[in-house]
């Protein structure tokens, strides 16, 4: 049969720069994967996409987080007092290395004083197209998908809608983290919701454990191009960056 024995070509790797994730990737995510992130409210999403951006300007490639859910200042705010070891924050930021969207941005496009809520997102995402364009970042994230979910209710549209916005990013050739929100944290109670099949990777935060002790962990789901890990880790939050703490029986707190 024609096609038996072709052999992917390597794919080049993109660090999330989180520490024990991409150990579980083989290294990193594809490069131009759009990755969602999914998990439950204070899982540490925001914080995870603000550490992979970091990282990324701190290495040197321009990475841009558009969010949908809090100003810039309160993004700059808590991002500097959970990770204070990231002490470049503002040299970053004043280099446009790291650039920051807030969701003063998106406000622009939402309305919800007529009718029936509106959120302009054609416009939104060409807006947002040229503003990667311009800027040369080959690393973005959006927080949260989510938002827009309020705003689209009608399943078809929201899935042709993700489908745009997936198109647009790789056109634009960047590798990029989309988050989330998950109704339950519970691992028991994950419901895989339609869109998730569209991304090519899916990574999920949880809470694992009874009411008394939560352990957050987390699980790759699905990276298209490699071989993941299908271990459910749990991690922490630390100042220098979140942190897996069990992999293949060592501590991933070594650097
Ligand atoms: N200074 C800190 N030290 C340790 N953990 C922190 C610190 N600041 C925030 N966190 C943790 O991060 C969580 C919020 O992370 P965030 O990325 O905003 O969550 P999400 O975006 O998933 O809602 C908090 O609930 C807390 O557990
Ligand atoms: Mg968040």
């Amino acid at each position: 049969m024609i096609g038996v024995g072709i052999s992917m070509a390597k794919r080049i790797r993109i660090k999330t720069g989180i520490d024990g994730v991409d150990e579980l990737i083989e290294g990193g995510m594809p490069e131009y994967s759009q990755v969602l992130l999914a998990g439950g409210p204070g899982s540490g999403k925001t914080l995870m996409c603000f550490e992979y951006l970091y990282k990324s300007a701190h290495n040197g490639d321009t990475a841009i987080l558009f969010s949908f859910e809090e100003d810039t200042k309160n993004i700059v705010a808590n991002a500097k007092d959970a990770f204070t070891e990231f002490t470049d924050i503002d040299e970053l930021i004043e280099s446009k290395k790291l650039i920051i969207y807030g969701s003063e941005m998106s406000r622009a496009y939402m309305s919800r004083g007529e009718e029936k809520p509106r959120f302009a997102f054609s416009e939104m995402l060409t807006q947002l197209e040229s503003l990667v364009a311009s800027s040369g970042a080959l690393r973005i994230a959006i927080d949260s998908i989510s938002v827009i979910k309020l705003f689209i209710r009608d399943a078809f549209e929201y899935r042709d809608l993700s489908v745009s916005l997936i198109s647009m990013l790789k056109r634009l050739k960047v590798t990029s983290i989309i988050t989330m929100e998950m109704a339950t944290p519970e691992k028991s109670s994950l419901i895989f919701e339609p869109e998730f099949f569209i991304y090519d990777g899916l990574i999920v935060m949880y809470s694992t454990g009874g009411s008394e002790s939560r352990t957050p962990a987390i699980e790759v789901i699905k990276m298209r191009g490699s071989a993941h890990s299908f271990a459910t880790v749990p991690y922490e939050i630390t100042s220098g960056g979140i942190n897996l703490l069990v992999l293949a029986g060592r501590s991933n707190r070594s650097r």
